[in-house]
């Protein structure tokens, strides 16, 4: 009987046991769970924080593009309009220049056929007065149309009018010219030979009138796949990022380039000089 009793107690300690592990068992998985939980938890959050953050930047940028788009965009109806006013004021000029010129000394050379005419003053005075007011009228004829459409192109084709250019531009502004030209140019079409010598021009003009420049390096090189223009002026240079907006010169150098299909490119900082490059590419084949 007391043996009964006995294995009846151990069985009881044993189960009491067998109990406490349990529930520690129990407590132990309850607190992994809780902590899993909180884990888990976490990282959503700090998924969920980064996603937020992450598409508030995207949307931040795109806003900025999207301004920047806009700018850009109002920059260039800006900068169209002005180059149709450009255009305009182009023509009145031509204008004003015909009636200034040609017309007051064509006025003159009447009078002076008149006088001749009429017997007034002395006639071989007359004559050479005539000669003299003719002279003028071709040169101011042939100045205007210089500007216009210089007939040296025809006439010598693009590398002596570019000669002809620098030789004027040095005369002018006292600033020498290191010109370097080759390969084809006489291959060059009508269009082409048009841009280069505009460009040539402007960056000569804008190096007058605003680089304070000793010396300028113009190279022209006609290759097989590109014809490449660099002007290059040892002046004071400026900031890109600070350009006036009334300027339409470096605009057009970069139309004029672009409708041929090439690139314009504009290196400048403030006491480094400017250099202007553009690369257009060749049309034929097998030409350098
Ligand atoms: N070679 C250069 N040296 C120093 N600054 C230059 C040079 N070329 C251009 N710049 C600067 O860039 C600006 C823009 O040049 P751009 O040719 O477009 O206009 P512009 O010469 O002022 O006027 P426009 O050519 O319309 O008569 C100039 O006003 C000048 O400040
Ligand atoms: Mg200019």
């Amino acid at each position: 009987m007391a043996s009964a009793t006995s294995i009846e107690h151990i069985e009881e300690r044993l189960l009491r046991e067998h109990h406490a592990r349990l529930e520690e068992s129990l407590v132990r998985l309850d607190d992994a769970l809780t902590g899993t939980l909180a884990t888990t938890l976490l990282i959503g959050l700090l998924i969920t924080a980064l996603t937020v953050w992450r598409v508030s930047h995207l949307e931040a940028r795109a806003a900025h593009l999207q301004r920047q788009t806009d700018l850009d965009r109002d920059q260039l109806r800006d900068l169209s309009q002005r180059l149709v006013h450009a255009h305009e004021d182009e023509r009145k000029s031509l204008a004003r220049e015909l009636h200034d010129q040609i017309g007051q000394m064509l006025t003159a050379i009447q009078m002076v056929f008149t006088n001749i005419e009429l017997g007034r003053g002395d006639p071989m005075q007359q004559v050479e007065d005539g000669k003299s007011l003719t002279q003028l009228t071709v040169a101011a004829a042939r100045s205007i149309s210089m500007g216009l459409r210089p007939s040296i192109l025809d006439d010598l084709g693009l590398g002596p009018a570019i000669e002809w250019q620098t030789r004027e531009f040095t005369k002018r502004c006292g600033i020498l010219v290191h010109l370097q030209m080759d390969g084809h140019l006489e291959s060059l079409s009508e269009a082409e030979t048009i841009c280069f010598y505009r460009v040539v021009q402007e960056a000569l003009t804008n190096c007058a009138r605003h680089a304070k420049a000793s010396g300028v390096r113009i190279n022209l090189h006609v290759g097989r796949e590109t014809i490449s223009l660099t002007v290059e002026d040892d002046g004071q240079g400026f900031d890109l990022g600070d350009l006036p907006r009334r300027g339409l010169g470096l605009f057009g150098i970069q139309e004029r380039v672009r409708e041929l299909g090439g690139t314009a490119s504009i290196f400048a900082q403030p006491g480094k000089g400017t250099l202007v490059r553009i690369e257009v590419p060749s049309r034929t084949e097998g030409q350098a």
